[in-house]
């Protein structure tokens, strides 16, 4: 694992990106104090001042993509392996990429996969953003969002880029055992939940499948498989 220092970048994943398709090996992560332009989930944007944890890792899994699809989930469950080695503290999970501490998002998890014309994964790069600083939180995401002290934020960028290295190099191979530990980390599970996207409905999250998505059970009795989309889940972020 490499881990490259930047100061002030518009986003930690572009320049990840720019090292991947230069050749940058696997496990090459990229952190920066602080991101004038970075990036979440549905074309959001991702608030990065300085004090926060900015990371991107380029990530050269073996497998092809179709049998990749859980990546995001066990980059979640790594990540929170991490936080724990890290502070002692484990952080939960909302479906499918947000850290939650206390019912509050620490962390948003950002998946970009490069592919082959043939589907073939070139590289992925996986960036998170977490609020580990002494900073206080814009007032805009205070209500849902918390801040976890962190006294070395590159002591906590290394250990996750090592989880992640780890962890994609294992995710076909040991996907059982990692879909475990997310299920196991995950608040969604059991819960009312709101899906929006290209339809939107109430349902009760029940199981998270092997390839990452989410199982719920709608009102009519009817399950649905949820790949994409926001999933609200009743008690956490304001929704009631
Ligand atoms: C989300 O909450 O929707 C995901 C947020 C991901 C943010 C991280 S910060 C490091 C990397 N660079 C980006 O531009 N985005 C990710």
């Amino acid at each position: 694992m490499t881990l490259h220092l930047l100061d002030t970048v518009v986003s930690t994943n572009d320049i990840a990106a720019r090292l991947a398709k230069e050749g940058a090996a696997h496990g090459t992560a990229v952190l920066a104090k602080c991101q004038t332009g970075g990036r979440g989930r549905m074309g959001r944007s991702f608030l990065s001042p300085e004090g926060g944890m900015y990371l991107s890792v380029v990530l050269r899994p073996a497998e092809p993509a179709a049998q990749l699809m859980a990546l995001t989930p066990i980059l979640a469950a790594a990540a929170c392996d991490a936080v724990e080695e890290v502070t002692g503290i484990r952080p939960e999970v909302k479906w499918t990429n947000d850290l939650v501490f206390q019912n509050k998002k620490l962390a948003g998890i950002l998946t970009e996969p490069a592919l082959a014309a043939d589907g073939h994964m070139l590289y992925a790069v996986a960036g998170i953003g977490m609020n580990c600083g002494a900073a206080p939180l814009d007032e805009s995401i205070r209500e849902m969002a918390i801040n976890l002290p962190v006294e070395d934020v590159s002591q906590l960028a290394r250990a996750v880029a090592l989880h992640w290295e780890q962890a994609a190099s294992t995710a076909v191979s040991e996907k059982h055992r990692w879909l475990e530990v997310y299920r196991r980390d995950c608040v969604t599970l059991g819960k009312r939940v709101l899906v929006t996207g290209s339809r939107s409905f109430y349902a009760l999250a029940v199981d998270v499948d092997d390839d990452g998505a989410l199982l719920v059970k709608k009102d009519d009795g009817s399950m649905e498989r949820v790949f994409s989309g926001e999933v609200s889940v009743r008690g956490l972020y304001g929704y009631i």
